[in-house]
């Protein structure tokens, strides 16, 4: 039995999308806190357990008969916490496997959102020596949300954000699930690291020309002053925990922080992952 965290989420979706084209749904057990936003699922033969991260209780008796679990990270603000809280159940419950979504970068210690990122680590720290297997996957950045970044008068405005020349292996967040799906059901991916990554990096030069390409409008991109575009979303009215996490992400990439490339990704998929361009046809319906 598999049980995924997140169920209700992007990721969560994809990679039970994926587990059901290849394992019976009575194989798959998906951990919602909200009844209502699980209906999809119950109505696709999955089995769904209530339950949250804050509480133990909860995740507990979502653990009982459960092999194998795949933890997908949150954002809150106690999400170590929260990380430990799933680690800690799935052990008491006798889980054998446990897989956890961590970010591929290179140093967390120099990140601008170090506080924020490093529970990513400590919560690989956590699992390494909680004695469970464990497949810990490192996930770039999603292709998907570079809507956020860039805007949404992307195709009018073109693109303002503190990136500098920085690259980065955009990856599709329905490919994530997909190779954490197989990681699930394949075995030989106990205790290995992955970094799950497309297979070239991309500046924000090459998306606002792919998107220029895709749509024949003319999308340039601005390399916009850190502070300045920070200023801009809080005039916007961005909420203020946005506003951190775009700003700090654009200042690791403009620092390189995620210009790793690995094949792990077209390992575990058995194929090429989708290029920038593939994605942003998607994502844009272009
Ligand atoms: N690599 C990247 O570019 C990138 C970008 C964004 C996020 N991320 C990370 O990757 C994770 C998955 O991405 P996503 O796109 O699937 O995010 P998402 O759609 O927001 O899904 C997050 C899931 O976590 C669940 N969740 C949140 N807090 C919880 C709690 N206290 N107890 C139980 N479940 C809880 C949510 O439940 P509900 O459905 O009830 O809300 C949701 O199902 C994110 O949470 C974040 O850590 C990575």
């Amino acid at each position: 039995m598999i049980l995924v965290t997140g169920a209700t989420g992007h990721l969560g979706t994809a990679t039970i999308e994926h587990l059901l084209k290849n394992t019976k749904a009575d194989k798959v057990i998906a951990l919602a806190r909200n009844e209502e936003k699980a209906t999809a699922l119950r109505d696709k033969g999955v089995e769904v357990r209530i339950g949250d991260f804050d509480d133990t209780a909860s995740l507990d008796k979502a653990m009982q008969g459960i092999e194998k679990v795949l933890l997908i990270s949150t954002i809150d603000h106690n999400h170590f916490q929260q990380h430990k809280n799933v680690v800690d159940a799935a052990r008491k419950a006798g889980v054998r496997h446990i897989a956890y979504t961590s970010i591929s970068m290179k140093d967390v210690n120099t990140s601008s959102i170090k506080d924020f990122m490093e529970s990513h680590f400590r919560t690989e720290d956590y699992i390494r020596e909680s004695g469970l297997a464990f497949t810990l996957l490192r996930n770039t950045l999603y292709t998907d949300v570079i809507p956020w970044y860039v805007g949404e008068h992307v195709f009018e405005r073109g693109i303002y954000f503190p990136a500098g020349t920085g690259t980065v292996p955009f990856a599709l967040r329905s490919e994530m699930g997909e190779a954490a799906a197989n990681v699930l059901l394949q075995d030989g991916h106990e205790n290995k690291t992955y970094s799950i990554t497309g297979n070239n990096l991309y500046s924000f030069g090459d998306i606002a020309s792919e998107l220029s390409t895709l749509s024949g409008k003319t999308v340039a991109y601005t390399e916009a002053n850190a502070t300045d575009y920070v200023n801009q979303l809080k005039q916007f009215g961005v909420p203020e925990s946005f506003v951190f996490l775009l700003g700090g992400f654009g200042a690791d990439i403009k620092d390189k922080q995620f210009e790793i490339v690995s094949n792990d990704l077209e390992n575990l998929l058995g194929r090429k992952p989708a290029s920038l361009k593939e994605g942003l046809k998607a994502i844009y319906r272009l």
